[in-house]
């Protein structure tokens, strides 16, 4: 009986531990977001981020420098990860959503997607000045220093107010 007991306790200890190992989110890709956040009423995101630098970052690395993990980590999403949690993502879409939003493989449903709540609590990031400092750094060879609000007015894709 106490055997039953301290065999249960010692089940109930390890659900939350199992639990937190299948949380490893995975790297779905731009071309999955696009599908809902590519409308002019939802704010276009998708062509916004497609026509900034971000989504160019790969074409700024010439010969080696495409495909040496020390400029990759930075100008490419994928790159910045392990390939354990690559789930449609490319090294070639270079900086995007998923570096400043999270990986977006538990969060990308439509039910979690319109509850705030529900998509943090399922891996979605809302970015600070922390997020963009990973990359926006003196470890930049061509770093000349990063003004947060100056960058993000750059960047800038939000919703439509109705
Ligand atoms: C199935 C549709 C769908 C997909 C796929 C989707 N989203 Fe969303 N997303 C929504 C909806 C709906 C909202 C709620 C706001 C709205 O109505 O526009 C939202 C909101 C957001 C927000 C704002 C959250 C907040 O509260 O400020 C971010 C950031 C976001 N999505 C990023 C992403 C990223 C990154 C991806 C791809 C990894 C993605 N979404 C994929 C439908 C989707
Ligand atoms: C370089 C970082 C970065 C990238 C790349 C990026 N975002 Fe964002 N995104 C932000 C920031 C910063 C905000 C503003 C967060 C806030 O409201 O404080 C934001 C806000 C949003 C919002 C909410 C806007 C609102 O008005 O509430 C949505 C939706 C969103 N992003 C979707 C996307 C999608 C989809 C992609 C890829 C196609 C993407 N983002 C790429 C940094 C990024
Ligand atoms: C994963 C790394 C990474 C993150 C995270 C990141 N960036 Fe960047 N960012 C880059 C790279 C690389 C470039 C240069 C791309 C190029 O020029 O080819 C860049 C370029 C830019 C540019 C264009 C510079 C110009 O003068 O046109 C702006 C603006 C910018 N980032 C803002 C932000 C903001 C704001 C955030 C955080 C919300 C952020 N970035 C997060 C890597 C990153
Ligand atoms: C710590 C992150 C980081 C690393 C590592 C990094 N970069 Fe960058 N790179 C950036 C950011 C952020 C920008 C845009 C702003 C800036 O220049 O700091 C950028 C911009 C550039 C640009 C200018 C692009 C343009 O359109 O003007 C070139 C070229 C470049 N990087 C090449 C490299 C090379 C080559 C390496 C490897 C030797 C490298 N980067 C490593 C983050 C990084």
């Amino acid at each position: 009986m106490m055997f039953k007991k301290i065999i249960l306790i010692m089940c109930l200890g390890l659900i939350p531990a199992a639990a937190l190992m299948a949380q490893d989110y995975e790297y779905i890709g731009a071309m999955k977001c696009k599908m809902c956040h590519n409308s002019p009423a939802k704010g276009n995101q998708y062509k916004i981020w497609k026509d900034s630098k971000h989504a160019h970052a790969m074409e700024a690395l010439k010969g080696a420098d495409a495909t040496n993990p020390k400029c990759t980590k930075c100008h490419s999403t994928a790159a910045s990860v392990s390939e354990n949690l690559w789930a449609g993502i490319t090294v070639k879409e270079g900086v995007s959503c998923e570096s400043c939003h999270g990986p977006g493989s538990k969060y990308k449903s439509m039910s979690i997607m319109k509850d705030r709540k529900k998509a943090l609590a399922n891996g979605m990031i809302i970015p600070t000045e922390a997020t963009c400092k990973k990359c926006h750094n003196s470890e930049s060879p061509t770093f000349k220093g990063f003004d947060y609000k100056t960058a993000l007015a750059k960047i800038a894709h939000p919703i439509p107010k109705h």
